[in-house]
C-alpha cells in the first residue's frame, strides 16, 4: 500500500506478510511510517492506494471483521483517570460486547495476565506508566482478538517493565496469537520475534525469519585490520578487491585502523589474511566484529526519512 499525507509519501508501495502465530518485529526508525502501517490495519486510517487485509478481511470494506479480530495498542493512548482499574476493563469488554456475567471473571483474568490485580481497586490515574501500559495491553485483550498491532509497547518503560513486557509477548504467543509489535530497538525484541521487517522511509528494506536475517549479517562480515603504517595504500588494496565493500577508517588510539565488509566463509578469510601479510603489509590487528541485527539495521537504514 501507498499513503499519503498531503505531499509527503509516508508509504511506498509497501508490501508486507505477517504469518499466522508469528511475532513479527516491525523495526524503523522515526517516521519510518511504522505507526501509519499499524494505523491502516487496524482500520483507523485508509490507505491512499493499495489494500491489506486481516485474517482474510479487507481492512477497506470489512473493516467491522477487521476491527473484531485485532487488539490495537497506539503508541500514545489516554487512559480515564477515574475509573478504577477494573472499571476501565470492564468498560472496555462492555464496548466489545462480552455479557456482563462473564465479565468479571474476564477482568480478573486479565489483570492476573498483566500483573495487575493487587491493583484492581486503584484508580487508573495512581497507576505508573508501567502499569498504565500493561492495563492498556489487557484491554486490548478484552475480545480475545486472534491478532495484537502493538505500537511500540515497551517505550518509556525501565528495563524490568520491558522485560516485563516480553514476558507477557511470549506468553501471548504461546496462547497462539499473531503479534505485529514496533520497536526503534531492534536487540531488545530480537529475543522475542520469529520475523522481523525492516522499513525505511516508507519501504520494506529487509525481512524474513530471524534466522534468515541472521545468515544474511553472517553472509557479509565485518572487518577490522591494524596496521602500523601505508594505511593509504592498504586502503585501495582492499578496495580493488571484489570480495570487499565498504572500506573505512577507524582512529584507535591515534592509529589507523581500517574496517570493512568481507563477503566469504572462514577459509576465504583465512586466504584473504595470508594474501595481506604477504603483500607486505605491516598487520598488528586482525579482528572480526561481531554483527548483530543492529548492524544490519544500520547499515539498512541509513537515516533517509521521507
Ligand atoms: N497525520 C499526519 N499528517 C501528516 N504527516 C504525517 C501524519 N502522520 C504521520 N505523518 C508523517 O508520515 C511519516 C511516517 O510517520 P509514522 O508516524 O508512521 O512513523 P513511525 O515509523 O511510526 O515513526 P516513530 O518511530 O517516530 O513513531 C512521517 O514523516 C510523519 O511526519
Ligand atoms: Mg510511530
Amino acid at each position: 500500500m501507498t499513503k499519503r499525507y498531503g505531499k509527503l509519501t509516508a508509504l511506498r508501495n509497501l508490501d508486507l506478510t505477517v504469518e499466522e502465530g508469528a511475532v513479527f518485529g516491525f523495526v524503523g526508525p522515526n517516521g519510518a511510517g511504522k505507526t501509519t502501517t499499524m494505523r491502516i490495519l487496524a482500520t483507523l486510517l485508509r490507505p491512499t492506494a493499495g489494500e491489506a487485509w486481516v485474517v482474510g478481511h479487507s481492512v477497506l470494506n470489512q473493516r467491522r471483521e477487521v476491527r473484531r479480530a485485532i487488539g490495537y495498542m497506539p503508541d500514545f493512548f489516554g487512559v480515564y483517570g477515574d475509573m478504577k482499574v477494573w472499571e476501565y476493563l470492564d468498560f472496555f469488554a462492555a464496548c466489545y460486547e462480552i455479557p456482563p456475567e462473564t465479565r468479571q471473571l474476564l477482568t480478573d483474568d486479565l489483570l492476573e495476565l498483566v500483573d495487575l490485580a493487587h491493583r484492581r481497586e486503584d484508580y487508573v490515574d495512581a497507576l505508573s506508566r508501567g502499569m498504565k501500559q500493561r492495563l492498556c495491553l489487557a484491554r486490548t485483550l478484552a475480545h480475545d482478538p486472534r491478532v495484537l498491532i502493538l505500537d511500540e509497547p515497551a517505550s518509556g518503560l525501565d528495563p524490568r517493565a520491558r522485560i516485563e513486557i516480553r514476558e507477557l509477548l511470549r506468553e501471548l504467543q504461546g496462547m497462539g496469537k499473531t503479534i505485529l509489535v514496533s520497536s526503534h530497538i531492534l536487540s531488545e525484541i530480537q529475543e522475542i520475534c520469529t520475523h522481523v521487517g525492516i522499513i525505511e522511509a516508507g519501504q520494506l528494506v529487509a525481512t524474513g525469519t530471524l534466522a534468515e536475517m541472521r545468515k544474511r549479517i553472517q553472509a557479509q562480515r565485518i572487518v577490522r585490520i591494524g596496521l602500523t603504517g601505508r594505511i593509504e595504500e592498504a586502503q585501495d588494496w582492499l578496495s580493488s578487491r571484489p570480495d570487499v565493500m565498504e572500506v573505512q577508517p577507524v582512529t584507535r588510539n591515534g592509529e589507523g585502523d581500517l574496517q570493512f565488509l568481507f563477503s566469504g566463509d572462514d577459509d576465504g578469510l583465512a586466504r584473504f589474511l595470508s594474501e595481506l601479510v604477504a603483500a607486505g603489509f605491516p598487520v598488528v590487528m586482525f579482528r572480526e566484529e561481531s554483527g548483530d541485527l543492529e548492524d544490519l539495521f544500520m547499515r539498512l537504514t541509513k537515516g533517509v526519512v521521507s
